[in-house]
């Protein structure tokens, strides 16, 4: 088979305006902030609804950077994407006039490539770039790959783009992963939809993000259903129709306000939060100490501890859920940072993800990175604001709530990495008493 890397050298990325963050830092956050749609949840809907030629109608869609370039992708197919109100965005994909995924598109956003198992599914073939240079760790899909052609899929590899047919419909089989993707499991479940015959996918994703793509697949008619924890069965149909449905609240972006409030010694209430989606964070809180409070549809933390003794430090470990996730691991090293004793971090899941501690460490932290899956942070340690640069989403929020706790003022440049995934991030601090403000720096080019 051909050599499956990424095939980068001709690709310029469009310019984006440059911004940074201000953050003075040092005040307690206090009141309630309303819980977004969940990113990992919209965007795999948004492709889910080009199984179907009916029109989809997706609520509580998180007005973020990743669900406009999934839209624009999919405009640029030729699916009609109507975005009537706020949050609210409408899909109808009678025909689509091309079956390509552009590397433009893929290197944007890795999660364009959960449009291969719909549009292979439904449309026989398409043509998707590899996603490839993502900046934490190597994030390779070949998993993916392997599961569509357990279905029957024919995929080659050629100058960095998979081409993929399948003659006929996709014929459903045994999906056997090698431990758990949360995407390759997505894509998988998506492709089998419309395949004939009987799918099982072991060990499937148990994020809630994919049991909510369960739940709206079952609303456009598909039989799809979570078996046993780790598995999930599909017995393909021969045409699935449109369906609306509303996307569950974000979890990783309801653990960020939750240790915001706690590094700043605040009392924040989450609106919206779904406190079943996060148990190993709540644990983890409670663990060191921060006071939490939850009912149905809210979750409230108070950092008072920070002022009556500090925080405890404790060990974290990230793993598929309904472990820690990856995602609120660098949240996390910031409350670390500010609790006794020595804490040890183990990432899990992905190598890179340890990287952005090096900016944390210009802040004041006490931290040493032993390779790439491991760290051990210091504290309690005074933050103190500096100069410093965000490398992804997830640090990029992080480096956010450490200015929050810090004395002075940070400057965070490569604001555009965290409006990939957080809707009004400084709106929404702005109303909790935070002092940040975004400033427009120039042009520079985007860096994945
Ligand atoms: C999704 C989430 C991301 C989250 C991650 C883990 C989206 C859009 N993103 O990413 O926010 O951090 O789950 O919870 O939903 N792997 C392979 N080959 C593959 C696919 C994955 O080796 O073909 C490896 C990855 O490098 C990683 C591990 O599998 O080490 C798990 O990654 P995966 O669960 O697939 O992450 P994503 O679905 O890409």
């Amino acid at each position: 088979m051909a050599d499956e890397r990424p095939f980068h050298w001709e690709y310029r990325p469009e310019p984006v305006e440059r911004e940074l963050f201000r953050v003075e830092g040092g005040r307690p956050l206090h009141g309630t902030v309303p819980i977004s749609g969940a990113k990992n949840a919209a965007l795999k809907m948004l492709a889910a609804a080009t199984l179907t030629g009916e029109r989809c109608r997706f609520t509580n869609v998180p007005e973020i950077e990743d669900v406009r370039v999934m839209t624009d992708t999919l405009r640029d197919l030729g699916v009609v994407v109507d975005h009537p109100e706020p949050n609210v965005y409408e899909v109808a994909s009678g025909d689509v006039d091309w079956l390509f995924v552009p590397l433009e598109a893929a290197a944007k956003m890795r999660a364009s490539f959960i449009l291969l198992g719909p549009l292979l599914t439904r449309f026989g073939q398409v043509i998707i770039s590899n996603p490839g240079g993502d900046r934490i760790g190597r994030r390779p899909v070949d998993l993916h790959v392997d599961a569509l052609r357990a279905l029957g899929a024919e995929i080659d590899y050629r100058y960095g783009y998979y081409y993929a047919r399948s003659p006929g419909r996709l014929r459903g089989g045994e999906v056997r992963f090698p431990f758990v993707t949360v995407m390759g499991t997505e894509n998988a479940m998506l492709a089998a939809t419309l395949a004939q015959g009987h799918t099982v996918i072991r060990p499937a994703a148990a994020e809630p993000e994919v049991d909510d793509l369960i739940a709206f697949l079952q609303k456009m008619g598909a039989n799809v259903e979570r078996t046993l924890p780790d598995t999930i069965e599909v017995h393909g149909r021969r045409r699935l129709r449109g369906a609306e449905h509303r996307v569950i609240p974000d979890r990783i972006e309801a653990g960020t306000f939750m240790v915001a409030a706690a590094v700043t010694g605040g009392d924040v209430s989450l609106r919206g939060a779904d406190a079943g989606h996060l148990g190993a964070v709540l644990q983890t809180l409670e663990r060191t100490g921060v006071a939490v409070e939850s009912g149905p549809d809210f979750v409230r933390v108070s950092g008072a501890a920070l002022r009556d003794g500090g925080f405890r430090g404790c060990d974290i470990e990230t793993a598929p859920y309904p472990g820690l996730a990856t995602d609120v691991q660098p949240p996390l090293c910031v409350l670390l940072t500010q609790a006794r004793g020595t804490s040890h971090v183990h990432e899990a899941i992905f190598e890179d993800r340890l990287d952005w501690l090096g900016e944390l460490r210009r802040m004041g932290a006490d931290v040493t990175v032993r390779d790439a899956h491991h760290a051990e942070i210091r504290g309690p340690r005074r933050l103190h604001g500096a100069d410093v640069d965000i490398s992804d989403l997830r640090a990029g929020a992080s480096l956010i709530l450490a200015a929050l706790a810090a004395d002075g003022t940070t400057t965070i440049r490569g604001a555009h990495h965290v409006h990939r995934g957080y809707e009004n991030i400084e709106r929404k601090f702005l109303d909790l008493g935070a002092q940040i403000e975004r400033v427009a720096e120039g042009i520079a080019t985007p860096t994945s």
